[in-house]
């Protein structure tokens, strides 16, 4: 064997050298001619830079020094010299320090460290002593602290980016100025808010043509400026600011040059003035977000460059002018969620054959098109929700070929749908055509593998539930959403839930379904919401659902259940847990202090008696405080599929007596309501440490005892209900520290002795203290010191009627503090006049408001 491999070895050596010899003379040559190998001091640099790098994915792992430093990865040279000249170094997880070797690298012109992780260090001083850098980015690396103004030796650079690290901010920009060659400048994401001269600064540079200060802490755009001089200056993105002023007139100064003008979501007010919009290179406009008003100038028809107009989430009035129609170049429009008027007609349209995107959804538009209009674009994107298209049907759907998302909820559709409609979806990913008055026969629909959202909420769906989803033809459905709430769909539950495993939220609420939750509901492994609230359902809770681990919301209320199971303990990631009037029977389970994440649990209006359990205190998400994470946000309003799409909870609750509908402000909530059951025993006091719930109900059970002497530790209670039980002894004192309470409700106990004196507290109506005749004291009619002065009862049906001054502050904003809120409403969320807020809602008599008005009007 041994001998035989040598003999192959010395053959194949013969037969090899030459060539071999042939061929790297032959490179030599080549090479020799125009490549110079790496620069021996260079080398050495890198090798101590790489040494001071953390290099967890082992990145530079061709950088060693038995090779041509030309030839590592992400070096480049200049090979006529042999000298490093460009460090590509970004997305490289790369951390630790960034050695001062860098300034050995005296041709490095091109250094690109963003996408790393440098540990929220500052940027070193001497990167402003490399002289011949050109391009520097060093966005996204977790840099932090001040921005060295050394940098603003480096006059050859013309690239900087210093967009999205953490926390860096300048204390001024004069130091800036000496960036004479600069053409792109990113500083997105810094606190520039030190430096009011900004502007004057940053138009001083002769070939800048990018600018991009997006959330930058500015609040000015220098109105008062008449001139600034952005010579070269192309692209301008002043997104995410807060100005709260007018657009400035400055910016016609840059008619000659301008193609792109970001200033969405910068708090601008006023009327967009088409003469300030005279730009007439333009083909980017944002200026969704902000709070501009007056109509959209008819002048935008002559932008003839334009290709994307955002003006969406506005305060815009007036019809959109016809001149649009002109745009033919438009690819996205987006005018929703303003308060224009008026009809939308072919003539909108005219020219926009490459229009892909169309917002027009919340504007108060009217859509009026022939029937056998057929538009000349095909859009991929349409936002036509609460637009007014019925009530037919519109038919130029059926020639967009490429949709992708069709968003037509409350557009007055009604009647049939049509033929065509569900074999045209077979593209399509998001259907949503909730809230209008559709009849369909669900076995008629038909859902493509590209379907990931079907929202028909709120129509006059009907058939047996079970043709629909056990039809053949949809099987192989991805759907991820599936609301059909609202509609006339019958029947039991199928067992065909296996072909529906992709459901991440369902709701199947309002309707006439009838029979028991089957046990083939468990295939849902990857359901985060089950809704099947109001229908007939009855029987217990298949524990299949435990293999439902991600369920983060339960609404099964209004149906006919038997139980609280005890594996509900095991749901460890609910959020919400409604079970309100389903005639439940039986105790509550001490396994519910189990769900940690839990914050809403409404089990309201059942059968349940026993105690509450004493281990509540374990629910941390209404017990500890900063609990608060994103993941509920998240859940609640879920966006998804390239944010082109979202899908948002609804639940219905009544914290304060009277039910209403929660979405976006679900998040918001932290509940418990067990009111109207038949509980005993006492309020367990170590209730309050739920310092973070706010609603709180136990009205209607059989409870005794004492109020839990430390309640007023809830600090974020807005509102209390413990009437109608067998409470006895005094109102804790510590109550009078709930300076949120806008709702509190003892009435029909055994209290007794004085009423705490607060401000809250004798704000309320005396029908919150009646019925406990041994409580005095102001607001009650009885003083404390004439104990048999009798009380004057007022008629028990009175008690219920406080929605008007109760509902949750989300939906505030109507009735007399409309006026209000137009002064107030920007210091809403500072917390101290929230709370005052709270307090005029409550103890609110008119002269209170009229003072406070005349006051401001002062101001
Ligand atoms: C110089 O080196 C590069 C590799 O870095 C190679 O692709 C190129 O062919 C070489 N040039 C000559 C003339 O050999
Ligand atoms: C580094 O950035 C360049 C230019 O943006 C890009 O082409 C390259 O793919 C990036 N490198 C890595 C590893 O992502
Ligand atoms: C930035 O650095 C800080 C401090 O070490 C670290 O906590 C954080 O996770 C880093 N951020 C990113 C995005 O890498
Ligand atoms: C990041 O910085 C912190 C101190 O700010 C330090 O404790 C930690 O070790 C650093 N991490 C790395 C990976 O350098
Ligand atoms: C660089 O800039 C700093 C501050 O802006 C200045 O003090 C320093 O003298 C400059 N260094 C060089 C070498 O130009
Ligand atoms: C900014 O950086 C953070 C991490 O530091 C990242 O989560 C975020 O997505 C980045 N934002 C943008 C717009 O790049
Ligand atoms: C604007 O800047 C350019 C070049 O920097 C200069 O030539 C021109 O005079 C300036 N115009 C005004 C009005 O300052
Ligand atoms: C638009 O709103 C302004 C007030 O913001 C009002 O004066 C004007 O009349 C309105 N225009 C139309 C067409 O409704
Ligand atoms: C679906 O898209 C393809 C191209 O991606 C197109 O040819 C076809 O006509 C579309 N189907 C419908 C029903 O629009
Ligand atoms: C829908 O498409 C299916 C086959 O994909 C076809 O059998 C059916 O006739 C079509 N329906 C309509 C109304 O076009
Ligand atoms: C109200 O709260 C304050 C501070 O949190 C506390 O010192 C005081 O004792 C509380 N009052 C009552 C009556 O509990």
């Amino acid at each position: 064997m041994g001998a035989s491999f040598a003999t192959l070895h010395v053959l194949f050596l013969i037969w090899f050298f030459p060539i071999a010899f042939s061929l790297s003379l032959f490179f030599f040559k080549a090479e020799s001619n125009s490549n110079v190998s790496c620069n021996e001091k260079d080398k050495q640099a890198l090798l101590t830079l790489k040494r001071a790098f953390t290099d967890h994915e082992h990145v530079l792992s061709s950088w060693s020094d038995h090779k041509d430093c030309c030839l590592w990865d992400r070096v480049f040279c200049d090979k006529k010299i042999g000298r490093v000249s460009e460090l590509h170094l970004n997305h490289s997880r790369l951390g630790g320090e960034i050695s001062g070797s860098l300034l050995q690298l005296e041709h490095l012109n091109y250094l690109d460290l963003s996408y790393n992780d440098f540990n929220c260090t500052r940027i070193p001083i001497f990167l402003g002593s490399m002289f011949s850098l050109t391009h520097l980015d060093l966005s996204r690396a977790n840099f932090s602290g001040l921005i060295p103004h050394q940098l603003g030796n480096l006059s050859s650079l013309r690239y900087l980016s210093l967009r999205n690290n953490s926390d860096l901010y300048v204390d001024n920009l004069h130091w800036m100025s000496g960036l004479s060659a600069i053409q792109y400048l990113n500083l997105g994401y810094s606190d520039l808010h030190r430096e009011v001269d900004w502007l004057q600064i940053m138009s001083k540079f002769p070939s800048l043509s990018e600018l991009d200060l997006y959330n930058c802490q500015l609040d000015s755009l220098n109105p008062s400026l008449g001139f600034v001089n952005f010579t070269s200056l192309q692209v301008l993105d002043l997104s995410k600011n807060h100005f709260n002023h007018e657009i400035p007139n400055w910016f016609s100064n840059l008619s000659t040059s301008l193609l792109r003008l970001d200033l969405y979501n910068s708090s601008l007010k006023g009327n967009i003035l088409p003469s300030i919009f005279n730009l007439e290179k333009l083909e980017y406009l944002d200026l969704g977000l902000n709070s501009l008003n007056g109509p959209i100038p008819s002048s935008f028809g002559n932008l003839s460059r334009m290709r994307v107009l955002l003006l969406d989430h506005n305060q815009l009035n007036g019809t959109i002018p016809k001149s649009l129609g002109l745009l033919s170049r438009l690819e996205n429009l987006y005018v929703g969620k303003n308060s224009l008027t008026g009809i939308v007609d072919e003539g909108h349209f005219r020219k926009l054959s490459k229009l892909k995107e169309l917002d027009m959804s919340e504007a108060g538009l009217s859509f009026n098109v022939n029937s056998n209009w057929v538009p000349p674009f095909q859009l991929e994107y349409a936002y036509i929700s609460s637009i007014k298209i019925g009530p037919n049907f519109p038919s130029w759907l059926q020639s967009q070929r490429f949709l992708s998302v069709l968003e037509m909820s409350m557009s007055g559709i009604s009647g049939k749908v049509p033929g065509w409609f569900w074999n045209w979806t077979s593209n399509i990913t998001v259907i949503n055509l909730s809230n209008n008055r559709i009849e369909c026969d669900v076995s008629d629909i038909f859902l493509s593998h590209t379907v990931k959202e079907l929202n028909i909420a709120n129509n006059s769906f009907y058939g047996p539930i079970s043709t629909f989803l056990c039809q053949k033809k949809i099987r192989k459905n991805k759907l991820e959403v599936l609301d059909t709430s609202n509609n006339l769909l019958s029947g039991e539950l199928s067992h065909c839930w296996k072909y529906w495993q992709s459901l991440i939220h369902l709701n199947l609420g309002s309707n006439n379904l009838v029979g028991r939750i089957p046990y083939s509901m468990g295939a849902l492994v990857n359901l985060q919401s089950l809704c099947l609230q109001n229908n007939s359902i009855y029987g217990d809770i298949p524990s299949s659902l435990k293999k439902c681990l991600n369920l983060r919301l339960i609404d099964i209320g209004d149906n006919h259940l038997s139980i609280i199971p005890l594996w509900i303990g095991e749901m460890t990631n609910l959020l919400v847990l409604r079970l309100r009037s389903s005639e439940i029977k039986g105790y509550i389970p001490q396994q519910i202090c189990q769900l940690s994440s839990l914050r809403v649990l409404d089990l309201a209006n059942n059968s349940l008696s026993g105690s509450i359990p004493n281990c509540l205190k374990n629910i941390s998400a209404m017990a500890l405080p900063d609990s608060y994470d994103n993941s509920f946000s998240y859940f609640v309003s879920f966006i998804y599929w390239n944010m082109q799409a979202s899908y948002v909870e609804n639940v219905q609750l009544g914290p304060k007596g009277k039910e209403m509908e929660y979405k976006e402000n679900l998040k918001l909530v932290r509940l418990i309501d067990l009111s109207s059951n038949n509980l005993s025993g006492s309020i367990p006091t170590e209730i309050s440490n739920l310092s973070k719930l706010r609603f709180l109900n136990l009205s209607r059970n059989h409870l005794m005892g004492e109020i839990p002497e430390k309640i007023g530790s809830m600090k974020d209670l807005e509102s209390v209900d413990l009437s109608r039980n067998h409470l006895s002894g005094k109102i804790p004192p510590s109550m009078s520290n709930l300076t949120f309470l806008s709702l509190l409700d003892l009435s029909y106990n055994n209290l007794s002795g004085r009423i705490p004196s607060s401000t809250q507290l004798q704000s309320f109506d005396a029908l919150r203290y009646i019925g406990n005749p041994q409580l005095c004291g102001d607001p009650l009619p009885k003083s404390c010191t004439i104990e048999e002065q009798s009380l004057n009862r007022s008629p028990i049906g009175s008690v219920e009627d406080d929605s008007k001054n109760s509902s949750f502050y989300i939906s505030m904003g109507v009735g007399f503090t409309t006026g209000f809120w137009a002064i107030c409403g920007a210091l809403f969320f500072i917390r101290t006049w929230r709370d005052a807020y709270f307090r005029f809602v409550d103890e609110i008599k008119d002269w209170i408001y009229e003072t406070t008005m005349r006051k401001m009007n002062l101001l």
